[in-house]
């Protein structure tokens, strides 16, 4: 078995399939993605999820709206077609970037090739929308490779590491992005010791990472989230790995709920917070993290969704946002496919794509 063997976003025969997170870990499902609608409503309930597997689906889905738009007469009413569905699908969720990156990069593409006349016709546009589609997750496979090679050099054998959200293959097309230092560490008996917080309120940890670390071989222990304090202050942590969603021009990151809580911790217990960002995640044109559109969900997913009863009061007030902003004063090192960038991170990061 290879971590490989579940990375959640496949094409087969010409149809985009899903592994479906929301039955993870009772049941490994894969789910066929036909229509433009059926994947915006799998990105919205985290059927797929992970700023870089949303991005990799999203480019398959410009290709489905591709596929659609070949019926149309001509190349602009086509294109236009294309355009409206590409928006459609970014508004599934605001806060990860690689969403609308992959849209704007596949609707380029297409773009591209009708104005430089190599599509002759509508029909021409599935095959232009597939072959970017594909790039992005090639792409997003080798960048998992770079942070896992980077990440692990950052590491010693037998450390251990706490990670919070999932962050690994079932959020990429590959080995992951924070957790892909912990696969190929595995494979090279490193033998780290990894705790896993549970992630409220969608339980990611709990129910994706634990399972995954688990299915690889890792020696994972989960934990909820209010105990992160603990088992660093009893020494057992020797680096805090997370991935992210959007990261800002001056190295502020978002990503899931609770882990800027985590990263003041480890400050205080002075231990490194290493954020792992592919390049796809990194959004110069976003000045700092306060520029960053937090997504806030329904409320039932803290009151209801995991208990055989409502937990809370009807009609007691609640918020729910899905991500939070660490500051970059907060992050010790972000780790990309292309290098590891240390504070102060602007200019590093600007490097990056030069
Ligand atoms: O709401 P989710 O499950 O899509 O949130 C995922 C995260 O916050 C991950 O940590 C992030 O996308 C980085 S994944 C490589």
């Amino acid at each position: 078995m290879s971590v490989t063997d579940f990375i959640p976003v496949r094409m087969a025969d010409g149809t985009l399939e899903l592994l479906d997170q929301t039955l993870l870990p009772l049941e490994e499902k894969f789910i066929k993605i036909e229509s433009i609608e059926a994947l915006y409503d799998a990105i919205k309930r985290l059927q797929v999820r992970g700023a870089p597997a949303i991005g990799v689906a999203a480019g398959y889905g410009v290709y489905i709206a591709a596929k659609k738009a070949s019926e149309n007469a001509s190349l602009t009413e086509a294109l236009a077609a294309i355009r409206r569905d590409g928006e459609y699908l970014i508004s599934a969720r605001p806060t990860a970037v690689n969403l609308k990156w992959a849209v704007d990069r596949v609707i380029g593409k297409v773009d591209a090739a009708v104005s430089g006349q190599e599509a002759a016709s509508p029909a021409d546009l599935p095959a232009i929308a597939l072959a970017e589609a594909e790039a992005i997750r090639k792409e997003d496979f080798d960048a998992c490779m770079g942070m896992a090679e980077n990440g692990l050099s950052l590491l010693e054998p037998g450390m251990g590491l706490l990670t919070h959200c999932n962050a690994g293959v079932l959020a990429t097309a590959g080995y992951g992005t924070a957790l892909a230092p912990i696969h190929l560490g595995q494979e090279k008996g490193y033998g780290f010791k990894v705790f896993a917080d549970e992630t409220r309120p969608l339980l990611q940890g709990a129910r994706l990472t634990s399972w995954e670390l688990a299915r690889g071989g890792v020696d994972v222990t989960l934990i909820c989230d209010n105990m992160a304090s603990i088992v660093m202050k009893s020494g057992k942590v020797d680096a805090v790995l997370v991935g992210c969603d959007r990261m800002a021009a001056n190295g502020d990151g978002a990503n899931k709920i609770g882990t800027s809580g985590v990263a003041i911790l480890a400050k205080e217990y002075g231990i490194p917070f290493y954020m792992f960002v592919p390049t796809s995640t990194i959004d110069l044109d976003t000045k700092s993290g306060s520029d960053i559109i937090i997504e806030e969900r329904d409320s039932d997913e803290i009151a209801a969704m995991w208990y055989e009863e409502r937990m809370a009061p009807e009609g007691i007030k609640m918020y729910n946002p899905a991500f939070d902003v660490t500051d970059a004063k907060y992050i010790t090192a972000i780790v990309t496919e292309k290098g590891i960038v240390y504070p102060p991170f602007e200019d590093g990061l600007k490097a990056l794509f030069e």
